[in-house]
Formats: C-alpha cells, sequence, structure tokens
C-alpha cells in the first residue's frame, strides 16, 4: 500500500492567503526552514495505479499536478483517482470535490450525515449522480472500497466517530455542542485487502483521546494525526483569530493534556502530525518546537510525504 501526502496543511494552507504571522512571512520569503505546504489530504494505493483521496482539499487541482501518480494516462479523458473518502465535511475537506467535476466516474464514501450535507448544498450538484456515485459508510463497520464501475481497489476502510465538531458553517449556536454528531468528524483506517496488515490511521481532526480511542491506536504501524496547533491559545496569543484549539475541534500538542501526552504510552511505531495550521511553531525545521516533538518521536509531514506499508 502506498500513502502520498497530498496536502499536510489545515484550512488556510502555508501560507494562508491573509495571514502575516511570522510563519506565513517566512513561508512567503522562501526560508528553506518554512516549506509551503497545501490543504489537508492524503491519495492511497493498493496497487499504485488506482487512487483513493483520503478528503478533497481546495487545492486539489495543484495537487494532482504536483504528483504524477494522479495524472492522466490513458484515451482522452483518464484519471488514476477512483474514489474520494471524506473524514468531516470542513471546507478545506469537501471544496475539493468541485475540482472533480467534468462528468468524471467517481466513488464518494462518507457517512450518512456528511452525504447529507453535501446533497443539502446544490453546488455539488455538479459532480453529476450518475457519474459520481455517493456511497454511505457506516461507523465502525468494514467497508471494501470500490471504483465507480464496482471495481475492487484492493482498500478496506473502517470510519469512527472521533470528539470533534459539525463543519463551522453549520454550527448551530444555541445547540449543545453546536449540533455536532458522531457521523460529523471521524477517523479512518485504511489497510489494504491483499495483505493482514493493519494498515494505517488518518485522523487530521480530533479534540481528544478518549481511552477508546487510545485503544484503537496502540501499536499502530502509522498514524497520521491531527497535528493543528501547538498550543490551545496560538490564535488568540499571536493574534490571527479569537478561537482557542479546543472551540475549532483540535487537541494541540502541546501540554499535559495535549496529542504528545496522549500518545506516549502508546506504542504507535510511525506518528506524523498533519493538518498543521499556518501558526504552528513545528512547521519551522529551526524552531524549539519541531525538536521537541522529534524527540518524542513524531515527524511533521510535508506534502510530497511518502509510505509503503
Ligand atoms: C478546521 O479544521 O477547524 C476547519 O477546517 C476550519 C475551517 O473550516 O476553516
Ligand atoms: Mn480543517
Ligand atoms: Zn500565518
Amino acid at each position: 500500500m502506498r500513502i502520498l501526502v497530498l496536502g499536510a496543511a489545515a484550512g488556510g494552507g502555508f501560507p494562508q492567503w491573509n495571514c502575516n504571522c511570522p510563519n506565513c512571512r517566512r513561508a512567503r520569503a522562501g526560508d528553506p526552514a518554512a516549506t509551503p505546504r497545501t490543504q489537508s489530504s492524503v491519495a492511497v494505493s493498493a496497487d499504485g495505479e488506482r487512487w483513493v483521496l483520503l478528503n478533497a482539499s481546495p487545492d486539489l487541482r495543484q495537487q494532482i499536478n504536483d504528483n504524477p501518480e494522479l495524472h492522466p494516462k490513458h484515451g482522452a479523458r483518464h484519471t488514476p483517482v477512483a474514489a474520494v473518502v471524506l473524514t468531516n465535511g470542513d471546507v478545506d475537506h469537501v471544496a475539493g470535490l468541485l475540482n472533480l467535476r467534468e462528468r468524471q466516474p467517481l466513488a464518494l464514501y462518507a457517512t450518512g450525515r456528511i452525504l447529507d450535507v453535501l446533497s443539502g448544498n446544490p453546488m455539488f450538484q455538479v459532480l453529476a449522480p450518475e457519474a459520481v456515485d455517493r456511497r454511505p459508510v457506516r461507523l465502525g463497520a468494514a467497508t471494501m472500497l470500490h471504483d465507480a464501475a464496482d471495481e475492487p481497489l484492493g482498500l478496506e476502510i473502517e470510519m469512527f466517530a472521533v470528539p470533534g465538531k459539525v463543519a463551522l458553517y453549520l454550527e448551530d449556536p444555541d445547540a449543545a455542542d453546536f449540533g455536532s454528531t458522531p457521523e460529523d468528524t471521524v477517523g479512518v483506517r485504511v489497510r489494504s485487502t491483499a495483505s493482514d496488515g493493519a494498515g494505517f490511521f488518518y485522523i487530521p481532526g480530533c479534540a481528544a483521546m478518549p481511552p477508546e480511542l487510545a485503544d484503537r491506536l496502540r501499536d499502530a504501524a502509522l498514524v497520521l494525526f491531527d497535528g493543528t496547533l501547538w498550543r490551545d491559545d496560538e490564535m488568540l496569543s499571536g493574534g490571527t483569530g479569537v478561537k482557542t484549539g479546543g472551540r475549532m475541534g483540535h487537541l494541540s500538542i502541546s501540554g499535559p493534556d495535549g496529542s504528545m501526552a496522549a500518545f506516549r504510552s502508546l506504542d504507535v511505531a510511525r506518528k506524523v502530525f498533519i493538518h498543521l495550521n499556518n501558526t504552528n511553531p513545528v512547521l519551522l525545521t529551526d524552531s524549539p518546537e519541531r525538536q521537541a516533538v522529534e524527540a518524542a518521536g513524531w515527524q511533521v509531514a510535508h506534502d510530497g510525504m511518502r509510505f509503503d506499508l
């Protein structure tokens, strides 16, 4: 199974169009310690020919252009992209679907809740139903992925609810938890059906590490995990925002309740922070925070990063 990080940044990307924070300034200036990153997406393939996108970022067009694996190979119209799997309805994870119009046959996998969000927005009708088959995924059930013609892709997923929040544009200010439901934010385990390996986990948004999630991740070969913020109050203290990580549905990396601490006893072989907000100091290869995560056995994802499992 091959895994390709298409975009390692959180919503907005790195640098973000309107952000003048020190990190974004360094990225814009071409500082080699501050490599730009596109928005949150991963591609995975069992055969190296047919690929499944985990989330479809607003930068998808550039990501396809940047990755020869995803270029058309045959005939007048073709794509190696066979299916898309969504982990939530956030703009950084679904807006790229609009790039996939042009009546290209695809399979689209998400929870019923997220498929309802898409069908409730007429703009997504540009993904013609005859071409793009929308397939609801039940939480906790092993689901074999197939392309639009129902050919098996050699990959199986399991989606599971993780602590999180409904998409920003759907927040109900009067409802408990802003109206979030378990199907609003999921993690996904992907495994190859050709091997008996356990595969890897992709969890780009996660607000906490409850015991059942810790048990699920224990001893995993590879986990790509929410690395949005270093500190919960990073956006407030830097003047780039008014929300904490907790309010945005993201567990921060540092501190006694952070993700580094939560993973310390889980014996995950490869731990990778992904969905990195542009304010996060771990983006800078020369920062003490980058040193700290690496000393704790983590890698920081970048666009073009690859894994073979
Ligand atoms: C998030 O990850 O918190 C969201 O992508 C925020 C957003 O929709 O801009
Ligand atoms: Mn996001
Ligand atoms: Zn910034």
